[in-house]
């Protein structure tokens, strides 16, 4: 179901903050806007870029939690299928026809294997990643109980410092273990290196990806040497994909925030010492504010707070701004300097979130706009789905 066949009697307002064909300038605040021009830009760029190094590219949904995006990735941008991090994600985009999902992460809570387990029955494809041999064992009585096959990814600790394995010889026995198990098929590695996407500067998110590319490469090795080609190795994300795609190692991208773009990813620099959102990726992705008191002179107040974002790496920016300041905020107020008073109470701001994943996270809606006109509204489709 899109906004234009199956939303035909919400009340805007009240159910959805938007209709399609509605001037952009009547849209129901605070909420979720794409520009959509800027959107397809990124996600043909990433898709081109991948095509061009010989990369697959699955996008991570965990960013923008929604069936929409996800099949304009793959329609656009030729993603090969998704990544997610929860089962409870992962039946979204199954259940919204997304045939090719990675959970790039462990499940070990046994009504959760025993739901993922029941996904490949609706004709996707599943694969989970694991970094336990006990693991193994769990997911192959669920996929066997369920006559399915899930296939695995061994997770390597890369520098993420979260899970995964951190020895050649931990991802060779998880493998042969999964190669072992009825319902199970071993697919290859999962090595994304978090922790260095947001590091300013080139060099240094260089240098941690090439430590991480030596001991994936060390792995592939290892695992050849005992007879288990993998299939797939997985990772990569805004701030790294280019080393990934060049290391003549990993063969699938898993980036997310190159599509919307954020304040904090946007401050991180290219090769050439340049801003990321000044170039290689645009902001597709604001927060629509309205000014709803200006009782000070020089501070206006606008409708969207803490519950309309995520502040967790920082203020939102204003987009396109700069004689106004998003400085503070509370519950349901955000206050903006605005030092020679020109804003004015009903005047709207674009708010740039300092982090798009959690702040997709507290929205029902997207709305799409193109030309100063409503042109899709479409569900954050797994907006709250933690479990
Ligand atoms: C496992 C995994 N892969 C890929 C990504 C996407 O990264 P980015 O949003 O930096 O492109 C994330 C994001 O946290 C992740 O956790």
């Amino acid at each position: 179901m899109n906004a234009q066949d199956g939303y035909a009697n919400f009340e805007v307002g009240y159910d959805i903050p938007a209709k399609p064909g509605m001037d952009a300038a009547d849209i129901q605040t605070p909420c979720l806007i794409l520009d959509l021009d800027a959107l397809e830009r990124n996600v043909k760029k990433m898709g081109d870029y991948a095509k061009a190094h010989g990369m697959r590219h699955r996008s991570h949904g965990k960013m923008h939690k929604s069936v929409d995006v996800q099949k304009l990735q793959e329609s656009l941008g030729g993603a090969v299928g998704v990544c997610c991090q929860k089962v409870s994600e992962a039946e979204v985009f199954v259940r919204g026809g997304i045939k090719d999902v990675l959970v790039s992460n462990q499940v070990r809570d046994p009504a959760k294997i025993d739901r993922l387990a029941r996904l490949p029955k609706l004709g996707s494809r599943i694969i989970v990643c694991v970094d336990d041999v006990e693991n193994v064992a769990e997911l192959s009585a669920a996929a066997e109980k369920h006559g399915t096959t899930l296939e695995v990814l061994v997770e390597i600790d890369c520098g993420a410092g979260r899970c995964g394995v951190t020895t050649s010889q931990d991802v060779v026995a998880i493998a042969r273990a999964v190669e072992a198990a009825p319902g199970l098929k071993f697919t290859g590695i999962q090595a994304y290196q978090g922790a260095m996407q947001h590091l300013d500067k080139y060099e240094d998110r260089k240098a941690k990806l090439d430590a991480a590319i030596a001991m994936v490469k060390d792995a592939v090795q290892a695992l050849k040497a005992n007879g288990l080609e993998p299939e797939l190795v997985s990772g990569g994300g805004t701030g790294s994909y280019y080393f990934e795609s060049n290391s003549g190692v990993y063969n699938e991208l898993q980036c997310g925030s190159y599509a919307f773009m954020d304040a904090d990813y946007g401050r991180i620099l290219d090769k050439d010492g340049k801003r990321i959102d000044r170039g290689e990726w645009e902001n597709a992705f604001f927060i629509l504010t309205s000014v709803m008191s200006h009782a000070k002179r020089d501070k206006a107040i606008v409708d969207a707070g803490l519950k309309a974002q995520s502040v967790d790496s920082g203020l939102p920016v204003v987009f396109g701004r700069d004689d106004v300041t998003y400085v503070k905020c509370s519950d349901e107020h955000g206050v903006v300097d605005d030092p020679k008073g020109v804003l004015k109470v009903g005047d709207k701001l674009r708010l740039v979130p300092g982090h798009c994943d959690p702040t997709a996270n507290v929205h029902d809606w997207y709305v799409g706009v193109r030309g100063g006109k409503v042109e899709t509204v479409w569900p954050v489709s797994a907006r709250g789905k933690a479990y």
